[in-house]
């Protein structure tokens, strides 16, 4: 049985829709029927830099949701039919997003709750999980490692203490301030374009900055809104500008959780301030005890509406419409998630 897929054909190459088999689902997988797809930046960096993966064609997508269309040895739980919503893997074309069929762990699978569509359901696992990683995953360097509101007695743990989000209306940065409420961080600072501000509070943020202040007014502001040492500043921007302001928020003792680019000099780093880079797979080895456990409480999380899914904007033409939707998300977007519909392809 074959399906269809969008493939990298080479490093750095061209994207094109083909053919390839439907795979089976191993022990502790299921087998998902891709209802929707969404796409984000790490996809056209992966083709536009040459990062992350060596075997070609490759099939890329990160963000799964879709419908169980069978289940492998061991699995419990879990039923032909259930609408779940699970991450793909990058340079595991069995479980990428990109495609009709795709493999998923089980124990990084979650029901959708009934009030979220496919589409809605699909634009949580990478950017949930990139927040909430950079922030919990306890004992590792990649981790502010903060204790995770969704497991027993975490819920409000950082009541009072301050957060400093740049980027809030990112799709990563969406879901930072949700976790960071759920924690009970309080205010929570974020910077946007203020159009986005009203969407910005309505999901838990205190304060919404002007992504265009200068440094000095951006420090100046957080200042006169909170007085209380900034120990967490999440910068899912990360580009030379945020993460040096970010730095410059930072109280000793705190930790600056960042995206992969480095851009503070050795000359400004000071021992009693802490820099860690996230990484948002949950199925690395690092991130893969606190990624079980954030699926475990996921469903109920979307149920009761402490996690609610980015703004979506649907592609035309199934998996041909990502081709097209990469380049509109390299162009930039604003408070939106780009979403294919891979049983759509012609
Ligand atoms: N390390 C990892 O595992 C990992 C995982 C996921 C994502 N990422 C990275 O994280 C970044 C964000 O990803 P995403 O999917 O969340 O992006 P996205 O949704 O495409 O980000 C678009 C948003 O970025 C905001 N923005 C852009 N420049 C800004 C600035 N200077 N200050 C404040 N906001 C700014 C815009 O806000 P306004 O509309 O308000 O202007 C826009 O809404 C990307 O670089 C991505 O590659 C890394």
């Amino acid at each position: 049985m074959s399906q269809k897929a969008v493939f990298l054909t080479a490093k750095q190459g061209s994207f094109a829709v083909g053919t390839r088999p439907i795979p089976k689902p191993g022990s502790g997988q299921v087998l998902i029927k891709v209802q929707s797809a969404a796409l984000n930046p790490a996809d056209w960096k992966i083709q536009a830099y040459g990062v992350f993966i060596e075997n070609f064609p490759a099939v890329l997508g990160l963000d799964i949701a879709g419908t169980i269309e069978a289940v492998g040895e061991g699995v419990t739980g879990f039923a032909k039919g259930d609408r779940v919503l699970n991450q793909g893997a990058i340079g595991d074309n069995d479980c990428a997003g990109f495609q009709q069929y795709a493999l998923a762990n089980v124990d990084a699978t979650a029901k959708i709750a009934s009030s979220l569509s496919f589409d809605q359901a699909s634009t949580i696992p990478l950017g949930l999980a990139t927040a909430a990683l950079g922030l919990f995953n306890r004992g590792k360097a990649n981790s502010a490692g903060l204790y995770p509101p969704w497991e027993e007695n975490g819920s409000g743990r950082y009541a009072g203490q301050p957060i400093v989000i740049f980027g809030g209306a990112s799709s990563v940065g969406q879901y930072v301030i949700q976790v960071a409420k759920l924690a009970g961080f309080s205010p929570i600072i974020t910077t946007a374009s203020l159009t986005n501000a009203d969407y910005l509070r309505s999901l838990g943020a205190t304060h919404v900055l002007d992504r265009k202040l200068t440094a000095e007014q951006l420090k100046a502001q957080v200042s006169s809104i909170t007085s209380a040492p900034i120990q967490t500043v999440y910068d899912v921007i990360s580009e030379a500008d945020t993460q040096n302001v970010a730095y410059d928020l930072l109280s000793p003792g705190g930790t600056l959780v960042r995206m992969p680019l480095d851009a503070i000099p050795e000359s400004k780093r000071t021992s009693d301030k802490k820099i860690v880079t996230v990484y948002g797979g949950v199925n690395i080895p690092d991130n893969r005890a606190t990624g079980v456990s954030l699926y475990k409480e996921l469903t109920r999380l979307l149920e009761n509406g402490s996690i609610k899914p980015n703004r979506v904007e649907v592609l035309p033409k199934g998996l041909e419409g990502i081709i097209d939707g990469l380049k509109k998300l390299q162009g930039g977007v604003s408070n939106i998630k780009l979403v294919a519909h891979p049983q759509e392809t012609a």
